[in-house]
């Protein structure tokens, strides 16, 4: 049996990095063909993850690079279509995509136009809230998705609200966390990390990421979460490392000078093993990601949430995650909170065990075999 696996940004890869290793491993007579969409591009959003998760050069690159979304998502679609068309030895037998980016909708699209069978990781997470992108591509790719693999237990809930049929889902865990615990042993000292920028090294420190487009994209917002980022600094050091996003933000919105602020440390987008580091070693998390929520969750970090809402519910319920919203006096004051108190306890939710891989081979192999193909 053929699968075509798609990554195509930054979160994308710690996901798949361990599903083609449990593949090979478990299920030789799959053959995968990695594809890149070429959505992240940059070396800081890409190159150096793939060496940090041993993640393998892909086969196949479609080079899409930006746009807005329906532009980035039509190219994509163009791209993958002619792929598929050009190559009928591909003739895949599924295409494997991952969480909830553009490349993630559209790749699954073209595959189920082309009555290709879907399979998608991370199906199920719903935050309800359709202003995020990601949401609709969330619902669309599990609506087109034959095999649907889920990482926390209230997933399923939300897809059979949506009509899915129960056969078509397994709870497989957090592959996100898989990738975790293998890398860990391997993770930055955050001395190390700050001295390769060129800092050095506060002798506590906070975390900051930031790049939902209702956080910076929108100046006044940016604005007063920057502000608000400046007084913590005061009490505790924040290294931000810097997504492109923001920094284009930044600088559209004429804000750069913020960053300035005391005891705000500005970094460059980092490699997986330096954020690991940095997470594990920080007192606090602040962040609009949902990766850092989970990995957060999963290192025992007490983290705060600078949205409204979230899909990674399992996160707030077991994890060590607050919903601390978008008021920037509220934030100053749960994080204020959180530094007096030691922030919330957590436990692990179940299936992040760091096999999710295992399972999520074994769930693909025997779909494969009962659709006739030997797996
Ligand atoms: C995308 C995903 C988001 C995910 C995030 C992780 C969608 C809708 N969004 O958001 O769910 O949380 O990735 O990082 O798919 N850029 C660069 N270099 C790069 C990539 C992007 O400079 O390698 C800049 C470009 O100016 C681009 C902007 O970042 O226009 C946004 O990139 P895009 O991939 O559209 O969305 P992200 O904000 O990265």
């Amino acid at each position: 049996a053929h699968l075509l696996c798609v990554v195509a940004a930054r979160p994308n890869l710690m996901k798949m990095a361990p599903i083609l290793a449990a593949l090979d491993r478990q299920a030789p007579a799959v053959r995968t063909t990695l594809l890149h969409t070429g959505q992240h591009y940059d070396t800081a959003m890409n190159g150096q993850l793939f060496a940090d998760l041993d993640l393998r050069a892909p086969d196949i690159a479609l080079d899409v690079g930006s746009g807005n979304h329906a532009q980035q998502t039509a190219e994509i679609m163009r791209r993958f279509d002619a792929v598929l068309d050009a190559y009928p030895p591909l003739a895949p037998d599924g295409v494997l995509v991952v969480g909830d980016v553009n490349s993630t909708l559209a790749c699954a699209l073209v595959a189920a136009k082309r009555t290709i069978p879907v399979i998608h990781v991370e199906a199920g997470l719903r935050s309800g809230d359709r202003h995020m992108p990601e949401e609709i591509n969330r619902v669309l790719t599990d609506q087109l998705s034959s095999l649907l693999l889920t990482s926390e237990e209230g997933a399923r809930a939300n897809l059979l609200r949506e009509g899915i049929a129960p056969e078509r889902i397994h709870f497989t865990g957090n592959v996100m966390i898989d990738s975790l615990r293998q890398q860990l042993p391997r993770a930055a000292a955050p001395a190390a990390t700050l001295r390769a920028h060129g800092h050095a090294c506060p002798p506590a420190h906070g975390l900051v990421t930031l790049h939902r487009p209702s956080n910076v994209d929108d100046k006044v917002q940016l604005e007063a979460l920057l502000r608000a980022l400046g007084q913590l600094a005061r009490q505790l050091p924040l290294l931000f490392p810097i997504h492109p996003r923001t920094a284009a933000g930044l600088r559209l919105a004429g804000l750069e000078a913020l960053l300035a602020q005391p005891g705000i440390v500005c970094l460059p987008p980092l490699g997986y093993l330096e954020m690991l580091g940095l997470m594990q070693g920080a007192r606090l998390v602040l962040t609009d990601s949902g990766g850092i929520q989970e990995e957060s969750t999963a290192l025992g970090v007490p983290c705060l949430t600078l949205r409204a809402n979230t899909e990674r519910p399992v996160t707030v319920s077991d994890g060590t995650n607050t919903l601390a919203g978008t008021d920037p006096a509220v934030i100053l004051a749960l994080a204020r909170a959180t530094l007096a108190t030691g922030g919330k306890r957590g436990r692990l939710p179940a299936l992040w065990d760091g096999h999710a891989a295992t399972r999520i081979a074994a769930a693909i192999a025997a779909w494969l075999a009962a659709r006739g193909g030997t797996p």
